[in-house]
Protein backbone atom coordinates (compact mmCIF):
# COMPACT_ATOMS: atom_id res chain seq x y z
CA UNK A 1 0.00 0.00 0.00
CA UNK A 2 1.22 3.41 -1.21
CA UNK A 3 0.25 6.76 -0.03
CA UNK A 4 -0.75 7.56 -3.64
CA UNK A 5 -4.23 8.25 -4.04
CA UNK A 6 -6.52 6.70 -6.62
CA UNK A 7 -9.73 8.13 -8.40
CA UNK A 8 -12.09 6.74 -11.00
CA UNK A 9 -15.62 7.04 -11.60
CA UNK A 10 -17.98 5.47 -13.79
CA UNK A 11 -21.59 6.59 -15.00
CA UNK A 12 -24.55 4.82 -13.83
CA UNK A 13 -25.85 3.71 -17.42
CA UNK A 14 -27.71 0.65 -16.82
CA UNK A 15 -26.42 -2.44 -16.36
CA UNK A 16 -22.38 -3.38 -16.25
CA UNK A 17 -21.43 -5.25 -19.12
CA UNK A 18 -18.21 -7.95 -19.20
CA UNK A 19 -16.28 -5.40 -21.05
CA UNK A 20 -16.49 -2.87 -18.36
CA UNK A 21 -16.07 -5.80 -15.57
CA UNK A 22 -12.52 -7.44 -17.40
CA UNK A 23 -12.13 -2.83 -18.75
CA UNK A 24 -12.23 -1.64 -15.48
CA UNK A 25 -13.99 -2.57 -12.57
CA UNK A 26 -12.23 -5.70 -11.61
CA UNK A 27 -8.79 -3.67 -11.62
CA UNK A 28 -10.45 -1.35 -8.89
CA UNK A 29 -11.07 -4.42 -7.34
CA UNK A 30 -7.12 -5.40 -7.02
CA UNK A 31 -6.32 -1.66 -6.78
CA UNK A 32 -8.12 -1.18 -3.30
CA UNK A 33 -5.23 -3.18 -1.49
CA UNK A 34 -2.88 -1.26 -3.36
CA UNK A 35 -3.97 1.96 -2.80
CA UNK A 36 -5.77 4.55 -1.25
CA UNK A 37 -8.84 4.49 -3.34
CA UNK A 38 -12.08 6.64 -4.15
CA UNK A 39 -14.46 4.40 -6.50
CA UNK A 40 -17.04 7.05 -7.46
CA UNK A 41 -20.86 6.49 -9.49
CA UNK A 42 -20.84 10.05 -11.20
CA UNK A 43 -24.28 10.17 -11.43
CA UNK A 44 -24.22 14.82 -12.23
CA UNK A 45 -21.84 13.30 -15.47
CA UNK A 46 -25.02 11.44 -16.58
CA UNK A 47 -27.21 14.32 -16.30
CA UNK A 48 -24.80 16.01 -19.07
CA UNK A 49 -27.17 13.84 -22.10
CA UNK A 50 -30.91 13.89 -22.16
CA UNK A 51 -32.37 11.20 -19.56
CA UNK A 52 -35.47 9.42 -17.90
CA UNK A 53 -35.51 10.83 -14.01
CA UNK A 54 -37.07 7.68 -12.95
CA UNK A 55 -34.55 4.89 -15.10
CA UNK A 56 -31.47 7.11 -14.04
CA UNK A 57 -32.61 7.59 -10.32
CA UNK A 58 -33.05 3.58 -10.29
CA UNK A 59 -29.75 3.24 -11.89
CA UNK A 60 -27.32 5.31 -9.95
CA UNK A 61 -28.59 3.01 -6.90
CA UNK A 62 -28.28 0.29 -8.87
CA UNK A 63 -24.63 0.41 -10.06
CA UNK A 64 -23.55 1.59 -6.80
CA UNK A 65 -25.31 -2.58 -5.35
CA UNK A 66 -23.58 -3.68 -8.95
CA UNK A 67 -20.07 -2.53 -7.79
CA UNK A 68 -20.12 -3.69 -3.98
CA UNK A 69 -21.47 -7.08 -5.89
CA UNK A 70 -18.28 -7.03 -8.04
CA UNK A 71 -16.22 -7.18 -5.10
CA UNK A 72 -15.54 -2.87 -4.25
CA UNK A 73 -15.02 -3.83 -0.40
CA UNK A 74 -16.18 -0.94 1.55
CA UNK A 75 -13.81 -1.43 4.11
CA UNK A 76 -10.74 -1.36 1.77
CA UNK A 77 -12.25 1.65 -0.10
CA UNK A 78 -14.36 4.50 -0.54
CA UNK A 79 -17.41 3.63 -3.15
CA UNK A 80 -19.70 6.67 -3.42
CA UNK A 81 -22.18 8.66 -5.11
CA UNK A 82 -20.99 11.47 -7.07
CA UNK A 83 -24.22 13.45 -5.92
CA UNK A 84 -24.35 13.18 -2.55
CA UNK A 85 -20.92 15.09 -2.04
CA UNK A 86 -21.78 18.46 -2.75
CA UNK A 87 -17.95 19.53 -2.84
CA UNK A 88 -17.99 17.92 -6.56
CA UNK A 89 -20.80 20.68 -7.46
CA UNK A 90 -18.41 23.70 -5.47
CA UNK A 91 -15.11 22.75 -7.14
CA UNK A 92 -16.93 22.24 -10.47
CA UNK A 93 -17.44 25.96 -10.20
CA UNK A 94 -14.35 27.21 -8.99
CA UNK A 95 -12.23 24.65 -11.40
CA UNK A 96 -14.57 26.33 -14.63
CA UNK A 97 -13.22 29.66 -13.70
CA UNK A 98 -9.54 27.93 -13.94
CA UNK A 99 -10.10 25.85 -17.22
CA UNK A 100 -10.03 27.60 -21.26
CA UNK A 101 -12.83 27.96 -22.82
CA UNK A 102 -10.28 27.03 -25.97
CA UNK A 103 -9.34 24.04 -24.22
CA UNK A 104 -13.27 22.79 -23.97
CA UNK A 105 -14.21 23.40 -27.44
CA UNK A 106 -10.98 21.12 -28.31
CA UNK A 107 -12.39 17.94 -26.74
CA UNK A 108 -13.04 14.93 -28.68
CA UNK A 109 -16.07 13.68 -26.60
CA UNK A 110 -17.84 16.89 -26.79
CA UNK A 111 -17.27 17.56 -30.08
CA UNK A 112 -18.81 13.58 -30.80
CA UNK A 113 -21.62 13.96 -28.29
CA UNK A 114 -22.69 17.44 -29.35
CA UNK A 115 -23.05 16.19 -32.86
CA UNK A 116 -24.76 13.35 -32.13
CA UNK A 117 -26.88 15.56 -30.34
CA UNK A 118 -27.32 17.64 -33.14
CA UNK A 119 -28.74 14.96 -35.12
CA UNK A 120 -31.60 14.44 -33.35
CA UNK A 121 -33.20 17.97 -34.37
CA UNK A 122 -36.06 16.23 -35.68
CA UNK A 123 -36.54 14.20 -32.13
CA UNK A 124 -39.87 15.89 -30.25
CA UNK A 125 -38.17 15.75 -26.97
CA UNK A 126 -34.01 16.13 -27.52
CA UNK A 127 -34.71 17.90 -30.31
CA UNK A 128 -30.89 18.74 -30.68
CA UNK A 129 -30.58 20.25 -27.21
CA UNK A 130 -27.03 20.72 -25.98
CA UNK A 131 -26.30 21.46 -22.59
CA UNK A 132 -23.54 23.59 -20.88
CA UNK A 133 -23.05 20.93 -18.28
CA UNK A 134 -22.01 18.58 -21.47
CA UNK A 135 -19.36 21.51 -22.44
CA UNK A 136 -18.48 21.35 -18.75
CA UNK A 137 -18.06 18.01 -18.20
CA UNK A 138 -14.23 17.74 -18.23
CA UNK A 139 -13.97 20.23 -15.37
CA UNK A 140 -16.83 18.48 -13.44
CA UNK A 141 -14.20 14.89 -13.81
CA UNK A 142 -10.99 17.47 -12.77
CA UNK A 143 -13.03 18.28 -9.57
CA UNK A 144 -13.82 14.87 -8.83
CA UNK A 145 -10.23 13.50 -9.10
CA UNK A 146 -8.74 16.71 -7.79
CA UNK A 147 -11.18 17.15 -4.81
CA UNK A 148 -9.32 13.68 -3.50
CA UNK A 149 -5.69 14.92 -4.67
CA UNK A 150 -6.45 12.04 -6.72
CA UNK A 151 -2.46 11.04 -8.27
CA UNK A 152 -3.50 7.59 -10.48
CA UNK A 153 -6.40 7.48 -12.16
CA UNK A 154 -7.68 4.32 -13.73
CA UNK A 155 -9.51 5.29 -16.81
CA UNK A 156 -9.89 3.78 -20.57
CA UNK A 157 -7.66 5.43 -23.46
CA UNK A 158 -10.63 7.36 -24.07
CA UNK A 159 -10.30 9.30 -21.53
CA UNK A 160 -6.53 10.23 -21.72
CA UNK A 161 -7.79 13.95 -23.21
CA UNK A 162 -9.87 14.05 -20.26
CA UNK A 163 -6.93 13.73 -18.09
CA UNK A 164 -4.81 15.40 -19.95
CA UNK A 165 -7.10 18.60 -19.34
CA UNK A 166 -7.53 17.41 -15.53
CA UNK A 167 -3.53 18.34 -15.58
CA UNK A 168 -3.77 21.53 -17.24
CA UNK A 169 -6.28 22.67 -14.84
CA UNK A 170 -4.36 20.91 -11.50
CA UNK A 171 -1.11 23.39 -13.21
CA UNK A 172 -2.64 26.66 -13.72
CA UNK A 173 -4.47 26.29 -10.46
CA UNK A 174 -1.30 25.86 -8.75
CA UNK A 175 0.66 28.70 -10.55
CA UNK A 176 -2.40 30.93 -10.16
CA UNK A 177 -3.13 30.59 -6.67
CA UNK A 178 -0.59 27.94 -4.31
CA UNK A 179 2.48 26.17 -5.03
CA UNK A 180 1.50 22.58 -5.61
CA UNK A 181 -1.71 22.21 -4.09
CA UNK A 182 -2.80 19.99 -6.50
CA UNK A 183 -0.82 17.18 -7.74
CA UNK A 184 -1.33 16.27 -11.88
CA UNK A 185 -3.26 13.68 -11.84
CA UNK A 186 -1.73 10.34 -14.26
CA UNK A 187 -3.89 7.46 -15.88
CA UNK A 188 -2.83 4.27 -14.37
CA UNK A 189 -2.76 2.33 -17.48
CA UNK A 190 -3.03 -1.63 -16.43
CA UNK A 191 -2.47 -4.02 -19.29
CA UNK A 192 -6.71 -5.19 -19.56
CA UNK A 193 -8.33 -7.29 -21.82
CA UNK A 194 -10.16 -5.01 -24.63
CA UNK A 195 -13.24 -6.79 -25.44
CA UNK A 196 -14.86 -6.02 -28.43
CA UNK A 197 -18.57 -5.98 -29.53
CA UNK A 198 -19.99 -9.73 -30.22
CA UNK A 199 -22.33 -7.79 -32.75
CA UNK A 200 -19.44 -6.15 -34.37
CA UNK A 201 -15.79 -7.07 -33.41
CA UNK A 202 -14.62 -4.01 -35.29
CA UNK A 203 -15.94 -1.71 -32.21
CA UNK A 204 -15.01 -1.70 -28.65
CA UNK A 205 -18.20 -3.54 -26.76
CA UNK A 206 -20.05 -0.63 -25.58
CA UNK A 207 -24.05 -0.51 -24.54
CA UNK A 208 -24.46 2.32 -26.62
CA UNK A 209 -23.84 0.45 -29.83
CA UNK A 210 -26.69 -1.51 -28.72
CA UNK A 211 -28.03 -4.51 -26.69
CA UNK A 212 -26.56 -7.57 -28.73
CA UNK A 213 -23.16 -5.54 -28.88
CA UNK A 214 -22.45 -6.76 -25.19
CA UNK A 215 -23.02 -9.59 -22.74
CA UNK A 216 -24.48 -8.56 -19.51
CA UNK A 217 -22.55 -9.06 -16.65
CA UNK A 218 -26.04 -9.94 -14.17
CA UNK A 219 -27.48 -11.50 -17.07
CA UNK A 220 -29.75 -14.62 -16.68
CA UNK A 221 -28.05 -18.02 -18.24
CA UNK A 222 -29.91 -17.86 -21.46
CA UNK A 223 -29.38 -14.06 -21.97
CA UNK A 224 -25.54 -14.96 -21.80
CA UNK A 225 -25.38 -18.02 -24.33
CA UNK A 226 -28.06 -16.40 -26.67
CA UNK A 227 -25.46 -13.65 -26.74
CA UNK A 228 -22.69 -15.46 -27.32
CA UNK A 229 -23.83 -18.13 -29.38
CA UNK A 230 -24.85 -15.65 -31.84
CA UNK A 231 -21.52 -13.56 -32.12
CA UNK A 232 -19.70 -12.87 -34.93
CA UNK A 233 -16.91 -15.05 -35.54
CA UNK A 234 -16.08 -15.30 -39.44
CA UNK A 235 -16.77 -14.26 -42.58
CA UNK A 236 -15.22 -16.84 -44.32
CA UNK A 237 -12.38 -15.07 -45.50
CA UNK A 238 -9.60 -15.53 -42.93
CA UNK A 239 -6.67 -16.58 -44.48
CA UNK A 240 -4.60 -19.98 -43.36
CA UNK A 241 -2.74 -19.80 -40.11
CA UNK A 242 -4.90 -16.25 -39.25
CA UNK A 243 -7.39 -15.86 -36.54
CA UNK A 244 -10.51 -13.46 -37.65
CA UNK A 245 -11.50 -10.63 -34.89
CA UNK A 246 -14.50 -12.45 -33.78
CA UNK A 247 -12.64 -15.42 -32.81
CA UNK A 248 -9.45 -13.38 -31.14
CA UNK A 249 -12.03 -11.54 -29.23
CA UNK A 250 -13.56 -15.02 -27.88
CA UNK A 251 -10.58 -15.99 -27.20
CA UNK A 252 -9.44 -13.18 -25.24
CA UNK A 253 -12.95 -13.58 -23.04
CA UNK A 254 -11.38 -17.20 -22.50
CA UNK A 255 -8.27 -15.47 -21.07
CA UNK A 256 -10.31 -12.65 -19.24
CA UNK A 257 -12.02 -15.42 -17.28
CA UNK A 258 -8.93 -17.04 -16.29
CA UNK A 259 -9.07 -19.69 -18.98
CA UNK A 260 -5.62 -19.22 -20.93
CA UNK A 261 -5.02 -22.91 -21.07
CA UNK A 262 -8.16 -23.54 -23.13
CA UNK A 263 -7.75 -20.32 -24.74
CA UNK A 264 -4.85 -21.70 -25.54
CA UNK A 265 -5.80 -24.99 -27.13
CA UNK A 266 -8.46 -23.45 -28.95
CA UNK A 267 -5.94 -20.94 -30.62
CA UNK A 268 -3.74 -24.08 -31.90
CA UNK A 269 -6.58 -25.62 -33.56
CA UNK A 270 -8.16 -22.35 -35.38
CA UNK A 271 -4.46 -21.51 -36.45
CA UNK A 272 -4.05 -25.27 -37.79
CA UNK A 273 -7.21 -25.11 -39.62
CA UNK A 274 -9.51 -26.57 -37.56
CA UNK A 275 -12.09 -24.48 -36.61
CA UNK A 276 -14.46 -25.46 -34.35
CA UNK A 277 -16.96 -22.13 -33.38
CA UNK A 278 -19.73 -24.04 -31.69
CA UNK A 279 -17.37 -25.50 -28.77
CA UNK A 280 -15.75 -22.31 -28.73
CA UNK A 281 -18.62 -20.52 -27.77
CA UNK A 282 -19.69 -23.05 -25.29
CA UNK A 283 -16.39 -22.82 -23.37
CA UNK A 284 -16.75 -18.82 -23.60
CA UNK A 285 -20.52 -19.00 -22.48
CA UNK A 286 -19.96 -21.71 -19.62
CA UNK A 287 -16.78 -19.40 -18.53
CA UNK A 288 -19.60 -16.24 -18.14
CA UNK A 289 -22.01 -18.39 -16.90
CA UNK A 290 -20.18 -19.37 -14.32
CA UNK A 291 -18.51 -15.31 -13.79
CA UNK A 292 -21.80 -13.90 -13.52
CA UNK A 293 -23.69 -16.62 -11.36
CA UNK A 294 -20.96 -15.85 -8.94
CA UNK A 295 -21.93 -11.47 -8.43
CA UNK A 296 -25.31 -12.24 -9.73
CA UNK A 297 -25.75 -14.11 -6.04
CA UNK A 298 -23.69 -11.79 -4.36
CA UNK A 299 -26.29 -8.67 -5.81
CA UNK A 300 -29.24 -10.77 -4.81
CA UNK A 301 -27.99 -11.02 -1.51
CA UNK A 302 -26.79 -7.21 -1.06
CA UNK A 303 -30.31 -5.81 -2.31
CA UNK A 304 -32.52 -8.08 -0.09
CA UNK A 305 -31.58 -4.98 2.42
CA UNK A 306 -32.18 -1.71 0.89
CA UNK A 307 -32.09 -0.21 4.11
CA UNK A 308 -28.60 -1.27 4.73
CA UNK A 309 -27.71 -0.02 0.94
CA UNK A 310 -29.16 3.17 1.80
CA UNK A 311 -27.63 3.88 5.23
CA UNK A 312 -24.44 2.57 3.48
CA UNK A 313 -24.64 4.98 0.89
CA UNK A 314 -24.76 7.65 3.47
CA UNK A 315 -22.08 6.60 5.19
CA UNK A 316 -19.33 5.95 1.75
CA UNK A 317 -20.91 9.99 1.14
CA UNK A 318 -19.55 10.73 5.01
CA UNK A 319 -16.13 9.46 4.36
CA UNK A 320 -15.78 11.05 1.06
CA UNK A 321 -17.34 14.65 2.47
CA UNK A 322 -14.87 14.97 5.07
CA UNK A 323 -12.04 14.58 2.81
CA UNK A 324 -13.82 16.88 0.14
CA UNK A 325 -14.75 19.58 2.73
CA UNK A 326 -11.00 19.95 3.45
CA UNK A 327 -9.98 20.33 -0.07
CA UNK A 328 -12.60 22.83 -0.12
CA UNK A 329 -11.51 25.19 2.93
CA UNK A 330 -8.25 24.98 1.29
CA UNK A 331 -9.34 25.81 -2.09
CA UNK A 332 -11.62 28.63 -0.63
CA UNK A 333 -9.00 30.45 1.43
CA UNK A 334 -6.22 30.13 -2.20
CA UNK A 335 -8.81 31.70 -4.34
CA UNK A 336 -10.01 34.29 -2.02
CA UNK A 337 -13.24 32.91 -0.91
CA UNK A 338 -14.61 34.27 2.45
CA UNK A 339 -14.63 30.94 5.03
CA UNK A 340 -18.27 29.66 6.58
N1 LIG B 1 -15.67 10.38 -17.91
C1 LIG B 1 -15.50 9.08 -17.31
C2 LIG B 1 -16.00 8.02 -18.27
O1 LIG B 1 -16.86 8.28 -19.08
C3 LIG B 1 -16.23 8.97 -15.99
C4 LIG B 1 -15.64 9.87 -14.94
C5 LIG B 1 -16.21 10.95 -14.36
C6 LIG B 1 -14.36 9.71 -14.36
N2 LIG B 1 -15.37 11.49 -13.45
C7 LIG B 1 -14.23 10.76 -13.42
C8 LIG B 1 -13.32 8.80 -14.55
C9 LIG B 1 -13.06 10.91 -12.67
C10 LIG B 1 -12.16 8.97 -13.80
C11 LIG B 1 -12.03 10.01 -12.88
O2 LIG B 1 -15.55 6.90 -18.19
Amino acid sequence: MDNKTVFSGIQPTGELHVGNYFGAVKNWVRLQDLHRCFFCVVDMHSMTMPYDVAVFQKNTEEMFVSLLACGLDPKRCTVFIQSMVPQHAELNWILSCVASYGDLTRQIQFKEKSEQLAATVDDPTSGGFISAGLFNYPVLQAADILLYHGAYVPVGRDQEQHLELSRVIARRFNKQFGRDYFPEPKVLSTELPKLLSLADPGKKMSKSLGEKHVVPLFGEERVIRARVRSAITDSGETPEGELSPGVHNLLGLLRACDLGDTAATFENQFRSGDRKYAPLKDAVADALVALSSGVRARRAEIAADRDAIHKLMHETADQARTVAAQTITDVRRLVGLPQR
